[in-house]
């Protein structure tokens, strides 16, 4: 059969029989590129003379090359997962990196990208291994400052500087390391592939090269990805499949505090966080998270509350705040900080539906303290009080802390590992939790379960009020 001609996309590799100026699976301008299509075809494995072949697509050729085996018999093969060093990183990765295996890093510009990788390289030279770290953003002068100023100079990491993918294959070829750092893949360009360094086609083309060299050398590679504050990949979205595990490095630039979260991993689990702390000399584990963010805490303060949230298997407590403030605006302001914008306002109309709390002549400032992010429900219940204290001017008890969903009904709701969370809030001295019903009991804090926001504003001895007066309303 002759060979067919198809078009395929340099981003997303969707083929399609016809040219288009826009790729219609990703999206992407002018990258879609001539190629004859697969062997296979063109090989004679469909028969010629039926209608477009059809017929005889499937038919038999004999048993299969790789026959199916019962899922209990496929043999695991085993995983030499190397230690980078970096604990918090390993724990991520669920050990170490493996063989041939190719990481993305991926992180906002400032984050601590380089920073990290250097450590990373340090701690694979110091088990002994020979680590090539080529950057496209730095000169190896900077980059030996950067490792003298943190302690960590090790003669097995080697330094190049290079724009090109050839030359860092070159590099590959001349060092012949046992690990392979770049920094970063937007950094890098082919002259044989289409668009500039950074560009859609180029990013995804030699991470495809590189992704190649890894695994036919055998040596794990981490490719620094830059993002933007949107939170996506700059450049192809394709390089997220590409690549064997995706670590996201994220933080709040002017906090110390940084996760590594693995949003994909091909060889275990991606629920494990890693916590780290930006210091003068470099990324420190953080051994007690909690205690980090709530360091400056001053209790009593009207509008604070401490709330139990869990990252990756870990439960870390966290401090949110709100302030409330007369609004001279139409549509009063509301902002939430490391908050979801959008739970927020349903937040406020619960409180203010369920637990007669109006806010809708305030100005609303909510936050979770300390550069932290929590997206999840569980702590809509902290939210709801610290904005009721807010209002109220009235401090809610020091040792207390809560967790909840709250639901559209003014329920509050089972939220998920509410025991480690507890032990967490226990642990750090805490004496009171107020949780949502059928609470697990945990020694050392007292469990106060409520079912409604009203309920818990109740315990709190809160007054249903819409402004800092204090004056009671009635329930709506
Ligand atoms: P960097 O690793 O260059 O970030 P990225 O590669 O993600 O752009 O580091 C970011 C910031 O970290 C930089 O502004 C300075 C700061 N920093 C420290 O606070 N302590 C240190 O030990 C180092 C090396 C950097
Ligand atoms: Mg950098």
């Amino acid at each position: 059969m002759a060979a067919r001609t198809i078009y395929r996309c340099a981003s997303c590799g969707a083929e399609t029989p016809k040219w288009m100026g826009r790729c219609t699976t990703c999206g992407e301008w002018d990258t879609l590129a001539e190629v004859v299509a697969g062997g296979r075809e063109a090989s004679g494995r469909v028969a010629s003379g039926t209608v477009a072949g059809i017929a005889a697509v499937g038919t038999p050729t004999g048993p299969p090359r790789s026959p199916a085996v019962p899922i209990d018999q496929v043999a695991i093969p085993t995983m030499d997962q190397t230690s980078t060093g970096v604990a918090e990183l390993d724990r991520v990765l669920g050990g170490g990196l493996v063989a041939g295996s190719v990481t993305l890093l991926a992180g906002e510009p400032g984050i601590g990208k380089s920073t990290l990788t250097l450590q990373l390289a340090n701690g694979l030279a110091g088990g002994g291994r020979s680590v090539l770290v080529v950057s496209g953003e730095e000169s190896p002068q900077q980059v030996r400052l950067r490792a003298q100023r943190l302690g960590i100079l090790r003669p097995r990491v080697y330094l190049a500087s290079e724009h090109e993918l050839e030359q860092v294959v070159a590099q590959l070829d001349a060092v012949a390391p046992d690990a392979l750092v770049l920094d970063s893949i937007q950094t890098i360009a082919s002259p044989d592939l289409p668009g500039g360094a950074g560009s859609v086609s180029q990013v995804a083309g030699c991470a495809a090269r590189l992704i190649a060299e890894a695994k036919a050398r055998d040596v794990p590679t981490v490719l620094v990805g830059h993002v933007t504050k949107e939170g996506s990949l700059a450049g192809p979205r394709a390089l997220e499949h590409l690549v064997d595990t995706v670590i996201t490095f994220e933080g709040d630039r002017h906090h110390a505090l940084r996760l590594l979260r693995a949003v994909k991993h091909r060889f275990g689990p991606t629920d494990e966080v890693g916590v780290l702390e930006m210091t003068s000399s470099g990324l420190a584990t953080v051994d007690d998270p909690s205690s980090l963010f709530l360091a400056d805490r001053r209790p009593g303060l009207p509008g604070s509350v401490v709330v139990p949230t869990v990252e990756g298997h870990r439960p870390v407590l966290v401090e949110v705040q709100a302030l409330t403030v007369g609004s001279s605006l139409a549509n009063p302001r509301r902002s939430g900080q490391g908050l979801d914008g959008g739970r927020l306002a349903m937040v406020l109309a619960v409180l203010e539906r369920f637990g007669g709390v109006t806010t809708n002549s305030l100005d609303v400032y909510a936050l979770a303290v300390g550069g932290a992010r929590v997206a999840e429900p569980g702590i809509d219940l902290g939210v709801a009080l610290a904005v009721a204290s807010a209002a109220a001017e009235q401090p809610l008890p020091p040792d207390v802390v809560m967790c909840g969903e709250l639901g559209l009904g003014g329920e509050v709701r089972h939220v998920s590992r509410l025991e480690r969370r507890l032990q967490e809030a226990a642990r750090l001295g805490f004496t009171h939790a107020l949780v949502p019903l059928a609470a697990p009991r945990v020694d050392g804090i007292a469990v106060v379960e409520v079912a409604t926001i009203g309920e818990a504003m109740g315990w709190a001895s809160i007054p249903p009020s819409g402004g800092p007066s204090g004056r009671s309303r009635t329930r709506g």
